[in-house]
């Protein structure tokens, strides 16, 4: 699904409350397979079990391989870490009802999977004789898209047949050509198509009951990201809808409060979830200004084909007919004169949706689909405005739903030949290559992270309207201009600040951040950071967030304000900490998070916890695995590295569950680039944590965030702060005090006594070396997160072994050690750092160690 698209992103990705089973709706047939799988299948990040593949194959003359590398873009392994791989045609036959409508989904990821290239990839899949995909090559689609990896989803009307028959066959147009499947699903769905009005040509209908579909959009307006597991049961991703509207006429977004209840009445659940009809977006409070303006999304589709759009309504605030009432154009079409959304639905807080069909033609430039909205004053509406809930965009067909390939825009094309170029110039290896230019957050995220680059690449007029030239067909993302202002027409602060945040994800009024916090009462206190004070808050009725209200006077609040929503709102990760959203007004600005039940690492350490609940070498082990992951998807997950900069016990978070995430992007900058090796930069961060090199340089790379965390884990062994002025002068600072101990073979002297004695020796010898390795003076001899990753994974599997002999022994080979030393990457930057060390000597001013020194002996940090 989203395929052609711009796909956007989860820009505010809501926690994952609870993992859903995802087959109640569909007794008894339905099927989630990862194709490769082991016996015992493997849960998705989702919660979500999926099973092998190989009962439902037909044929055995496939071969299944594990991805020969993954993208920090995956979310979870499973399904998309193994393949099977088809060299000649293929089917899996699934027992069905053939009176039944079902949602088949297809998986791809686009690896090399032991000596198939996915670029050699060319192949077909049918249905039961139904045309879903002809010489469709993943890795093209997904270079297009600049996504790591690809869903498709279908939903195929009753079949008539008690099998489907789902068919793989390789392109004979190329030589070698082989399809491959990552997972599959199929989950019986109920049949909510119906005819629906053509557009365009007077009542006219088309009988949608028995075609086939292809999802092309689906959105939830004016909300967030909605995950499979928080569907209303039939597990569909609902995104953001920023990214697809048409210039900076953004309207306003709404969101029903806690007395506006939403009652679905005879509509059932299904359709869409509460949270699609909970949020909204209306062209705002001006009459003037909406009679000016039409509220218009941008889908990019195949041309020469049918399109059910499907919109969701829901009115909240109103109760009187005629209050409201718009025009709805498709494609320049007038899909409805006067639309009335009491009148449809009957009744305030009642969801209801509507459905049109619209041909798109072949006509050059004809290959996007328009929806716009604007206000109808024909039939004297008491306020000038329009309303949507949601949208579904499907293509429509009966026997052929395949589309050609789509084509990677000139400037992605050249973006990696030049990167390439570099890359063979420097021998820098293919997979570094792959893992930054492929990331895609989320699957969809990179998108987002491309807005923000292109956003600040490009002066853009406000409200012009810039075609394709960006990476990708995406519309009017300027976040300039827009009239931003609550549904009462209230309106609220447009400096730049909230209009670069505005979209990006939700925004609070600050009534809504008093009423969460209790008007900020030092008893919801739970922090207090370089930015201000951190509130524990409430907000939808008992949903827990952590808030981050800024001091109104200081500068850098201002700016780290920025900076942590500009990163957070493109970065989606499990172990990084999710932005729900925003506040900024009367001078107050409050970022708003998820909350993280369990705090931050350093007081499970030592401050503040009870001898009872000390970590065990275990549970260490896992925070700091968490932690590793957070900081090389910073590193190498989105199209330009991030370089945290404040990486340190506090900033690493534990939710409910003991998962690490990341927090605090305040400091966090872009960079290196490729072709510097380094940000010049004026030096933060925390001292305990500081990179030595840094600090004399002044140069960032992204091997100062290695330093501070060799610091983290030497605080994880032995439990003490990494600096602490009350002790002995060669003490104070823990890194260098655990560098002294591990040299002179000393190190059991300082671990924390509550593990000494219980970590197998093995691990302990793998951890330490690994983290001796971080906090090396020079950058190029500290491992990349990546190869630190799979030390401490090599370190945590050693202790599981020796903690229990029926613990499931995991395959050695898959742990094979991943030597610390150069690799690629910090060859590259062995030599980078010798040319500019030689261009920095006269500007490095900081090279003082009495500087150094007097700001160590005040250890408060930044
Ligand atoms: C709709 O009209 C706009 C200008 O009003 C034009 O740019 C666009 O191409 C038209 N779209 C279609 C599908 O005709
Ligand atoms: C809104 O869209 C319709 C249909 O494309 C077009 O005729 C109309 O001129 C547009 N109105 C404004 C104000 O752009
Ligand atoms: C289905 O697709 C085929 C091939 O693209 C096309 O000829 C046919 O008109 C389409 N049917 C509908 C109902 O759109
Ligand atoms: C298959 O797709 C590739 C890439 O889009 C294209 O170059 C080629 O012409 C297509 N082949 C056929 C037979 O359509
Ligand atoms: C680093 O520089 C040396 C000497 O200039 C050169 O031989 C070597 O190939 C360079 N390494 C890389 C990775 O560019
Ligand atoms: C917005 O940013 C521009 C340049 O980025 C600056 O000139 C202008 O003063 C800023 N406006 C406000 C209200 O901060």
């Amino acid at each position: 699904m989203h395929t052609r698209a711009s796909l956007l992103l989860l820009f505010c990705f809501p926690v994952l409350l609870n993992a859903a089973p995802s087959s109640d709706n569909a007794a008894g047939d339905s099927f989630l397979l990862g194709c490769g799988l082991a016996k015992e299948g493997g849960k998705d990040s989702d919660g979500r079990q999926w099973t092998p593949d190989d009962k439902y194959l037909s044929e055995t003359n496939s071969l299944t391989f594990k991805a020969s590398f993954q993208d920090p873009s995956l979310l979870s392994e499973v399904p998309y870490m193994t393949a099977r791989i088809f060299t000649a045609e293929a089917s899996y036959k699934f027992p069905i009802q053939g009176d039944k409508r079902y949602w088949l989904r297809l998986h791809f990821y686009p690896s090399v999977y032991n000596t198939y290239d996915p670029v050699n990839s060319y192949f077909s899949v049918t249905a039961n004789g139904l045309k879903l995909l002809s010489n469709f090559s993943a890795s093209i689609t997904c270079q297009a898209l600049s996504q790591a990896y690809l869903d498709r989803e279908y939903s195929l009307a009753p079949l008539d047949s008690d099998t489907l028959t789902v068919t793989f066959t390789p392109s004979d147009k190329h030589d070698g050509a082989f399809a491959f499947l990552n997972g599959i699903q199929l989950i019986q769905m109920p049949d909510f198509f119906d005819e629906a009005p053509l557009v365009g040509f007077d009542d006219q209908t088309m009988d949608t009951k028995t075609m086939h579909f292809q999802t092309m959009f689906r959105l939830n307006v004016g909300g967030q990201y909605i995950p499979p597991n928080e569907d209303s049961g039939l597990t569909r991703m609902w995104y953001d809808d920023r990214p697809y509207i048409y210039g900076s006429a953004t309207g306003v977004t709404n969101q029903a409060t806690k007395e506006e209840k939403i009652d679905y009445k005879t509509l059932p659940k299904s359709i869409a979830p509460l949270n699609v009809y909970s949020s909204s977006r209306s062209m705002g409070g001006d009459k003037n200004v909406n009679m000016g303006y039409n509220l218009t999304w941008i889908f990019q589709v195949d041309p020469d084909s049918m399109y059910l759009a499907r919109l969701h309504f829901c009115e909240y605030h109103y109760s009187r007919l005629n209050q409201i009432a718009f025009k709805i154009y498709i494609n320049n079409l007038t899909a409805e004169t006067s639309a009335d959304v009491l009148g449809w639905s009957g009744g305030k807080g009642v969801p209801t949706y509507k459905d049109y069909v619209i041909y798109v033609k072949d006509e050059p430039g004809d290959d996007k689909l328009w929806l716009a909205l604007h206000p109808a004053p024909e039939t004297k509406p008491e306020f000038y405005d329009a309303l949507l809930n949601g949208v579904e965009v499907f293509k429509v067909n009966d026997t052929d739903l395949s589309g050609a390939n789509p084509q990677p825009s000139d400037m992605l094309v050249n973006h990696e030949r030049k990167e390439k170029a570099f890359q063979s110039k420097h021998g820098i290896s293919r997979t570094f290559f792959i893992s930054s230019a492929a990331g895609g957050a989320a699957g969809f995220a990179l998108v987002a992270a491309i807005i923000g680059v292109a956003h600040h690449n490009r002066k853009r007029v406000p409200g012009s309207y810039t075609p394709s030239s960006s990476w990708l067909p995406l519309y009017g993302h300027s976040h300039t201009a827009g009239t931003k202002s609550s549904r009462s027409g209230k309106s609220v602060g447009t400096s730049n600040l909230s209009a670069m945040a505005q979209g990006l994800c939700r925004y609070f009024s600050l009534q809504e951040m008093k009423h969460a916090t209790k008007s900020f009462d030092e008893s919801n206190v739970i922090g207090v950071g370089g930015f201000g004070k951190v509130y524990k808050g409430v907000i939808d009725n008992g949903f827990k967030v952590a808030v981050k209200r800024s001091n109104p006077q200081s500068e850098q609040g201002v700016n780290e304000f920025q900076t942590e929503i500009e990163m957070l709102s493109k970065l989606r990760h499990k172990h990084l900490v999710s932005l729900i959203g925003f506040c900024e007004e009367e001078n107050e600005m409050c970022l708003v998070y998820d909350y993280m039940a369990l705090g931050t690492m350093r007081e499970h350490l030592y401050k503040g916890s009870k001898p009872l609940d000390m970590l065990t070498w275990k549970q260490r082990l896992e925070i700091c695995i968490g932690a590793a992951r957070g900081l090389h998807y910073l590193h190498t997950g989105a199209k330009y590295t991030i370089i945290h900069r404040d990486v340190k016990t506090t900033n690493i978070l534990l939710d409910e569950n003991w998962v690490a995430k990341v927090s605090d992007f305040g400091l966090s900058k872009t960079g290196p680039n490729m072709n510097q090796g380094h940000v010049s930069t004026v030096v933060k961060g925390s001292f305990g944590y500081l990179d030595p090199e840094y600090f004399r340089r002044q140069q960032l790379t992204e091997k100062s965030d290695v330093y501070s965390f060799g610091v983290v884990l030497f605080e994880a062994l032995c439990a003490r702060p990494a600096l602490n002025p009350t002790l002995p002068k060669e003490q104070v600072s823990l890194a260098e005090w655990a560098m002294y101990n591990k040299r002179r073979g000393t190190l059991e002297d300082i671990i924390d006594p509550s593990i000494k004695g219980k970590i197998n020796p093995g691990s302990l010898t793998k951890f330490a070396d690994a983290a001796e390795k971080c906090v090396s003076d020079l950058g190029f001899e500290r491992p990349s997160m990546n190869d630190l990753l799979w030390n401490l994974e090599f370190a945590l599997n050693l202790e599981l072994k020796s903690d229990s002999s029926t613990a499931p022994s995991q395959d050695e080979s898959e742990f094979s050690e991943v030597t610390l030393e150069n690799n690629g990457m910090a060859a590259h930057y062995k030599n980078l750092s010798i040319e500019n060390e030689k261009g920095l000597r006269q500007d490095s001013i900081n090279d003082n160690p009495a500087v150094v020194f007097s700001q160590i002996g005040n250890p408060t940090g930044r």
